[in-house]
């Protein structure tokens, strides 16, 4: 894993905002008496969607106070999960799998495409619409390559098809997740290999 600093620029506080209070108390709520430590990652990650993507100095000390956890604690914590993001991230944060299935797949050739629609690994687009990193495997080997924006999955990415999905979300479109290929979930790219007739027992398949 990669060394995982704070950023050197970071806001002066954090506190969570009302609605986002009221659900992180039923969250420690759920942990018996003494170990209310356990709800750090739920609270971690509210505190990262209210904070842009990311999570700042000030938000690790403040969930460390709440859940009475002593700071070094927390920052273990904060800094060990790649989950959690420690800098500024773009309105679209591109997660692209460079794991061996999406390597051999093409994932080279998308990081080509992230230098060139967003710049740098790790560093805000200057319009603010985009940042990228090269992430381990995100479990979708199946429709490799495939890269994580935001909460949504983008697979079956070729150099043309992952540009346009960029270009599209930079400009405000609406994009389809899932795969960009015209393929259904993970079906077989040309079509059923078997069972392909609609009695089973012309395929042998029946009893
Ligand atoms: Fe890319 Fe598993 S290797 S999703």
């Amino acid at each position: 894993m990669s060394v995982r600093r704070l950023d050197p620029n970071q806001p002066e506080s954090f506190a969570f905002t009302a609605e986002n209070l009221e659900w992180a108390k039923k969250q420690i709520a759920k942990y018996p008496e003494g170990k209310q430590a356990s709800a750090i990652i739920p609270l971690f990650w509210r505190a990262q969607e209210q904070h842009g993507g990311w999570l700042p100095e000030p938000a690790i000390r403040y969930v460390a106070e709440m859940l009475g956890m002593n700071y070094i604690r927390a920052l273990e914590v904060a800094t060990f999960y790649t989950m959690f993001r420690l800098s500024p991230v773009g309105e679209h944060f591109v997660q692209l799998c460079g794991t061996t299935p999406c390597w051999l797949r093409g994932a080279d050739e998308l990081k080509e495409v992230c230098r060139r629609e967003i710049g740098p690994e790790g560093v805000v687009s200057e319009d603010g619409k985009m940042s990228w990193l090269e992430v381990e495997c995100l479990g979708a080997c199946v429709n490799a390559p495939m890269v994580q924006i935001n909460n949504d999955y983008y697979e079956d990415l070729d150099t043309a098809s992952f540009e346009k999905v960029l270009k599209d979300l930079r400009a405000g479109k609406e994009v389809k997740p899932g795969p960009q290929n015209g393929r259904i979930s993970s079906e077989p790219l040309g079509g059923p290999t078997s069972l392909t007739s609609a009695n089973q027992s012309e395929t042998g398949g029946g009893n």
